[in-house]
């Protein structure tokens, strides 16, 4: 650890009061939060920390692609900069703490490290990434930020097309500033974020800190189901070519060949829609949001190949077409060796218990994987529940982990 500022640690109740007014923005309230990426809560809540950046006196930044960002020039003004983030945007009806934790701790650490008047060999950046959760595209803002974003993932985006156009219209945002919005790869140090584990891992084994090792590979397709509309009433059941049928019978078929051969990974869909959708007609067309996620290249690839046979199998058992849409992939994304040794020395000297982790669940370090060196920490979730409104960290945990981010950045840029 940083011998001069191994003492210094975050302002907790100033963490806390800003923690509180986000978590504010865009209340269910039930404990939770509605912000998906552009909607008018989203935008408020990034409008908010515009004006907490300002009044730290630090430098705001808005890119092409909408992320918003502080800036700490805290070093040579020719220094690449080490960013520290997450993401405001939530699922629908989300929890307050995933993402929002993250850049609340980022935008902590830049104001603990100013008010201190310290000068570190790199500058330091707390970024809110666009469309994190990708209710539109899925890590839209640091792919753009790392040259990644496909052209065609505006084209065809998960969260539908419209909704893309229409939310980037009120961000006042657009295709052409997304794909321009690129950094030099060599103006990044790093990437470190801080985020709710979202499983139980860490609050099972009693543990403090989660260093994750890897961020699983997640893959999307609209699997369309197509039948033929009849009369429910009057059309023997063995005449019929129910969409329906066959969409249900690929969800439980699915559920099956990953909890069997498969243990690894995870598989859900989402999402069925049924067409046209009334109790007295057969179902023409069900399209099915699919998603499925794996920490290894190999194993990522053998259950795409394994769940669209499966996706065929019953499509043909129960005489229907299929129509396969490939809607993105993020492959899986290895944490820098050296981020993962400077976290578990920094937690090591905080008395933090520690240990290392997968992410199932995905993060814009994908993004950066292989651009810069990326790092991520977990602290623990109350019974494991997130993408809910009783997602819930204990804050003593929240500000273990601000203070485990706070020491690794100095120590990473000292
Ligand atoms: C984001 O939280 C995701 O893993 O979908
Ligand atoms: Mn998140
Ligand atoms: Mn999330």
């Amino acid at each position: 650890m940083t011998e001069s500022y191994s003492t210094l640690r975050v302002n907790a109740d100033r963490m806390l009061a800003s923690f509180i007014h986000l978590a504010s923005i865009g209340a269910t309230g039930d404990g939770g939060v509605s912000r998906v990426t552009f909607s008018e809560a989203h935008l408020a809540a990034r409008k908010w920390f515009r004006a907490e950046i300002e009044s730290a006196g630090l430098e705001f930044r808005m890119d092409g692609a909408g992320n918003h960002s502080a800036l700490l020039s805290c070093g040579p003004a020719d220094a690449p900069t080490l960013l520290l983030g997450s993401h405001l945007d939530s699922v629908p009806n989300g929890g307050r703490f995933d993402g929002a934790l993250g850049v609340v701790a980022a935008l902590e650490v830049l104001k603990t490290i100013k008010e201190n008047r310290i000068r570190l060999k790199l500058n330091l950046e707390a970024i809110d990434f666009t469309d994190e959760e990708g209710t539109l595209v899925g890590l839209l803002g640091s792919a753009a930020l790392a040259g990644r974003l496909d052209p065609e993932a505006l084209k065809n985006p998960r969260g539908g097309r419209q909704n893309l156009v229409e939310g980037m219209k009120r961000a006042g945002l657009s295709e052409e500033g997304m794909l321009k919005a690129t950094r030099p790869k060599n103006s990044l140090a790093g990437y470190l974020e801080l985020h709710i584990e979202q499983g139980k891992r860490s609050e099972r084994a009693g543990i403090d800190i989660g260093i994750v090792s890897v961020i699983v590979g997640i893959r999307s397709y609209r699997l369309s189901f197509i039948g033929r509309a009849d009369h429910a009433g009057s059309t023997l059941m063995e005449d019929r070519l129910d969409a329906g049928q066959g969409a249900s019978a690929f969800t439980l078929a699915a559920r099956e060949i990953v909890m069997r051969d498969f243990p690894n990974c995870v598989v859900n869909v989402g999402k069925m829609e049924f067409s046209p959708g009334a109790f007295n007609i057969v179902p023409a067309l069900v399209d099915v949001s699919l998603e499925f996620r794996a920490a290894g290249e190999e194993e990522f690839t053998r259950l795409d190949s394994t769940l669209m046979k499966c996706a065929e199998q019953e499509a043909r058992r129960f005489g229907l077409e299929l129509k396969i849409e490939f809607l993105g992939t993020h492959s899986p994304s290895l944490m820098s060796v050296n981020v993962q040794n400077v976290f578990a020395d920094v937690c090591n000297g905080l008395g933090l218990t520690n240990t290392s982790l997968v992410s199932g669940a995905g993060h814009d370090g994908q993004s950066l994987a292989g651009i810069c060196p990326i790092g991520m920490i977990f602290v623990p979730s109350v019974d494991g529940a997130s993408h809910a409104p009783r997602e819930f960290t204990k804050w003593e945990d929240c500000v273990n982990g601000a203070n485990v981010f706070l020491q690794a950045a100095l120590q990473l840029a000292t």
